[in-house]
């Protein structure tokens, strides 16, 4: 069984994870299971669907935390007890600790809603990407699935797929559109890993098998 842990932020409301977990239950993802989602804050939405769904979950909250080292330390730990084979971020909105990333090279997966290298970056996140992407003209959007590296958005592309950008839209209206694409964007991309089909090369990363 490959071990899976979720990581989300305060306020994120849990669907992407929600839809991985699922998607373990049900076999879509095979052989795999989150064993735990970790949380910045007990009353997250995220954490309280993860609890009634009987998967453990913990808190390591930053801001309990003088320096940055510290919040990287504990979470760490956390981690480091739950032993996963794959970290997927989903709807964390800050910039992981680095000795996170180097612990686990090619092993932590976020999703983004814009196709990147567009509309990411540091402040980029909910709705001000769909406005960004609205405001500047383009007739499609999407999500990206990329590894994690040391910045913001700009690890290798797993993944992407694509919506159209339609005349009416507005960012709530594109954000709903999207967020069953990204759904099945995530479990896709989680599957091919926990399969050993994601390859590096330079920076892109192919699918093999
Ligand atoms: C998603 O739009 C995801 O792309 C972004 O944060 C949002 C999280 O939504 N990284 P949810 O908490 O998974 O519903």
């Amino acid at each position: 069984m490959k071990r899976i842990v979720i990581l989300v932020s305060g306020p994120s409301r849990g669907s992407n994870m929600r839809a991985i977990i699922e998607a373990c239950r049900e076999g879509r993802i095979p052989d795999s299971e989150v064993v735990a989602v970790i949380g910045a804050r007990e009353d997250a939405p995220a954490l309280q669907h993860a609890h009634a769904l009987g998967v453990p979950t913990a808190v390591v909250n930053p801001n309990e935390f003088p320096e940055p080292d510290m919040y990287g330390d504990a979470l760490m730990w956390v981690l480091q007890k739950a032993q996963p084979d794959l970290i997927c971020l989903a709807g964390y909105m800050r910039l992981l600790p680095k000795q996170i990333v180097q612990a686990y090279p090619l092993q932590i997966l976020n999703i983004h809603p814009a196709l990147l290298p567009l509309f990411g970056g540091k402040g980029m996140y909910g709705l001000k990407v769909h406005q960004a992407v609205i405001e500047s003209g383009m007739k499609v959007t999407g999500c990206t699935v990329h590894f994690v590296d040391e910045q913001y958005d700009t690890g290798p592309i797993v993944l992407q797929r694509c919506i159209p950008v339609m005349d009416d839209d507005t960012p709530e209206t594109l954000a709903a559109r999207l967020l069953p694409v990204e759904h099945e964007t995530y479990i896709e991309a989680v599957r091919l890993f926990v399969e050993g089909r994601l390859r590096l090369e330079g920076k892109r990363v192919k699918v093999v098998g």
